[in-house]
């Protein structure tokens, strides 16, 4: 079988001069050659021009934040987060943990207190602010006996002595696993981190009429449970957001926002969808992958032959305003049955067969000029803009595309709070390689992309509006990637069939 994944994960490395190149120009570039469907076209411009996203740093972490809905962690976990940060640099943050996809049914409850210093701007993930973390306390409530017994005969093999013979637990009383006081430390029996605090990021979208959401960018948590501990976070998680400035309407919102580790937020059960992957999808928001990436993507499933294509908009910066490269891809895929190991998630096999490459600035032609012959299209034949085939030279060697791949997947539909259809990717190995085998399929996903609607013609206006949709974000304008400490390396992993 044939194994190409379609994951990219990508290092910059960058010299020392990485701060000191302010170049604050607007890049302009032709999007003629991508044969959208006007509508998904404007929509994705629309994201990028469509509300002024502002971000701070050091960023202001005071307030209340919270999880607009049920979250899924690599595991699978299914949890949702209330945190609070204080002017005093104190924090007190709630993890409510969960049986089930819904939310609904809670096992136990965290409340985590400690302080956190902002420290710089991080070098490795651009619009990130590095942050260091103390933990004064960890306690936890169980809701339930199945999983109290399952924590109680853990912890008896990782602290002895925690659990004196005769003492039993009961659900509902807070237990102890850390307190810096003591130096006890239990928490290892749930799987327990908290380097998401490690790199954070707020960003403020103003829409029209003055509304305003604020978005708290917490640090990722790594794909494989065995690495999470040491795991130094270079993504992020699905943001949590401001609870005064939150997207409406939000039912999930007001019940996180009022609990505490005695009381869990018990969401709603949701209908389950029928996966229909028919139809043409595209990014939400300028997404970040773990070892600093930029993009916004944009997929067309056929379901009637069972084929596909996606664009991999690639940026280098956090609000995808300077492209870099395009990526086009195209194969075929296979659906699976519903996944038992995560509920809600079906599976999915998909095959990538042809590619298509076009450099968006001149780093990545320097980059693409300078590959060995029959390596990555033509030799020296790249320029800005212009789109060239890679299927022939089995894809790009110098970006790391190899074809043909295959990828096993886990994909999920949801509804959102407006209605709006959304589809969840599984989430790519934090380590960069890809789910080239069964049992490397993902168990939590990547940020959603919302069907784009209909195909009516965008009013011209908005075409000519590009560059006027300023962003007032302060690290876009002050750091430029100079082309010569810029070097990417996709990686994508291959077998032959
Ligand atoms: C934990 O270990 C103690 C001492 O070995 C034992 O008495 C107790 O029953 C154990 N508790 C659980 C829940 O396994
Ligand atoms: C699959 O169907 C779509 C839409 O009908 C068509 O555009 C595409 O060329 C087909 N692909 C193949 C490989 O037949
Ligand atoms: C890419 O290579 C072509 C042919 O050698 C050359 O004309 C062009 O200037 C090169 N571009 C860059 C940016 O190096
Ligand atoms: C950067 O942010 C500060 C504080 O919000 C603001 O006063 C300043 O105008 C911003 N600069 C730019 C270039 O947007």
């Amino acid at each position: 079988p044939c194994s190409l994944c379609f994951l990219f994960s990508v290092l910059l490395t960058s010299g020392s001069k990485l701060w000191e190149v302010p170049i604050a120009q607007i890049q302009h570039y032709s999007t003629g050659k991508l044969q959208w469907e006007p509508q998904c076209q404007y929509q994705l411009r629309h994201l990028q021009d469509g509300a002024r996203i502002s971000a701070l740093i050091p960023p202001r972490l005071e307030g209340h934040w919270i999880s607009t809905g049920c979250e899924v962690r690599p595991g699978p976990e299914f949890l949702t987060r209330s945190y609070m940060f204080y002017s005093n640099r104190l924090f007190k943050a709630f993890q409510f943990f969960y049986a089930d996809n819904h939310c609904h049914v809670p096992t136990y409850s965290l409340v985590i207190k400690g302080k956190i210093r902002l420290r710089q701007a991080s070098w490795i993930t651009r619009g990130a602010t590095e942050a260091d973390y103390h933990l004064h306390k960890v306690g936890i409530v169980f809701h339930g006996e199945k999983r109290m017994k399952e924590v109680a005969v853990k912890i008896n093999q990782t602290c002895i002595g925690f659990l004196s013979s005769g003492r039993s637990w009961v659900s509902g009383t807070v237990y102890e696993l850390l307190s810096s006081k003591t130096g006890r430390d239990c928490t290892a029996a749930v799987g327990f981190v908290m380097h998401e605090l490690s790199l954070v990021r707020v960003e403020k979208h103003y829409y029209q009429q003055g509304r305003v959401v604020e978005e708290l960018f917490l640090g990722d948590v790594h794909t494989d449970h065995s690495e999470r501990m040491h795991y130094r976070p270079t993504g992020y998680q699905r943001p949590l957001q401001s609870a005064m400035h939150h997207v409406h309407p939000c039912s999930a919102c007001g019940i996180i926002y009022r609990s505490d580790e005695y009381h869990p937020p018990i969401l709603p059960i949701k209908p389950e969808l029928t996966m229909q992957l028919s139809g043409k999808w595209i990014s939400t928001q300028c997404e970040v992958r773990p070892a600093v990436l930029f993009l916004t993507r944009y997929f067309i499933f056929y379901e009637k032959n069972h084929t596909w294509e996606g664009y991999y908009y690639h940026y280098s910066d956090p609000v995808c305003k300077q492209p870099m490269f395009t990526v086009y891809a195209s194969g075929h895929y296979t659906k699976g049955s519903l996944s038992s190991k995560v509920k809600g998630g079906t599976e999915f096999v998909f095959k990538v067969t042809r590619a298509k490459v076009t450099a968006m600035d001149q780093a990545t032609v320097m980059l693409l000029n300078s590959s060995n012959p029959e390596t990555c299209g033509v030799t020296g034949s790249w320029s800005v803009g212009m789109e060239q085939e890679i299927t022939w030279t089995n894809g790009c060697r110098v970006l790391g595309i190899q074809l043909p791949h295959v990828e096993y997947e886990l994909f999920k539909i949801e509804h959102d709070s407006k209605d709006r259809t959304l589809l969840f990717i599984g989430e790519r190995p934090t380590d960069g390689s890809s789910p080239d085998r069964p049992e490397k399929r993902p168990t939590s996903y990547q940020a959603p992309l919302t069907q784009c609607a209909g195909t009516a013609e965008v009013p011209s206006k908005y075409s000519n509006q590009r560059s006027l949709g300023k962003t007032d974000n302060n690290e876009t304008t002050s750091l430029k990637l100079s082309p010569a400490t810029l070097l990417v390396l996709l990686v994508l992993y291959f077998q032959a069939v």
